[in-house]
């Protein structure tokens, strides 16, 4: 069983999806030790107090600087033993004090067929563009901004699809099927 922490500044959706996959069969091979927030007042907290999750949040204004709130992350990591940091809508960089002691074993999930669309905002600006494809893309994280390498993608046809919102509905719910699979096959060592 692997230790993980999700970290997640926003809604939470995917986050909450990886427990679900958990109780539902979807996942396995993980344990999700906590949610970790850097927003006071993201709604991924409610969840995790709804799942029964321990939930952290640390907001980098209440620090000295990004090293000291990275620390004080890392240290929570180390009570828990988490092996696998999870990223589901993490809003921030992970800088040098996190990505030292956790090289290879910090992943995220991206709306966009990366290289593509790199950064916020991905979905808009597929549409925006009037892109035929977009996809989702899950990836070891690295000091750049959705450049580690490519652990999954997956490619979405967007061409006959008229609204913004349901292009997100569509990432969305390709981010809900892949993200436990991948996750799962990566605890299991199917992924190295
Ligand atoms: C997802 O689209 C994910 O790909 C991106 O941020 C979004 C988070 O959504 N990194 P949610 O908070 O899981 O609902």
């Amino acid at each position: 069983m692997v230790n993980i922490g999700i970290f997640a500044s926003g809604s939470g959706s995917n986050f909450e999806n990886l427990v679900l996959a958990l109780e539902d069969g979807r996942g396995e091979g993980y344990s999700v030790k906590f949610l970790f927030s850097d927003k006071k007042n993201a709604f991924a907290l409610e969840r995790a107090k709804k799942l029964g999750i321990e939930n952290i949040c640390i907001e980098l204004k209440d620090c000295l600087n990004k090293e000291e709130y990275e620390k004080r992350i890392l240290k929570k990591l180390e009570e828990e033993n988490i092996e696998l940091i999870v990223l589901a809508g993490y809003m921030k960089i992970i800088s040098s004090t996190l990505l030292k002691k956790y090289e290879n074993r910090i992943i995220n999930i991206h709306p966009s067929y990366l290289p593509n669309y790199q950064g916020k905002d991905a979905i808009k600006r597929a549409f925006l563009e009037k892109n035929k494809e977009t996809g989702v893309t899950i990836h070891f994280v690295d000091k750049g901004v959705d450049t580690g390498s490519i652990i999954y993608q997956e490619k979405l046809n967007i061409e006959n699809i008229q609204t913004l919102e349901e292009i997100e509905n569509k990432i969305h719910q390709l981010e809900y099927e892949i993200y436990p699979k991948v996750l799962t096959r990566l605890c299991q060592g199917e992924i190295k």
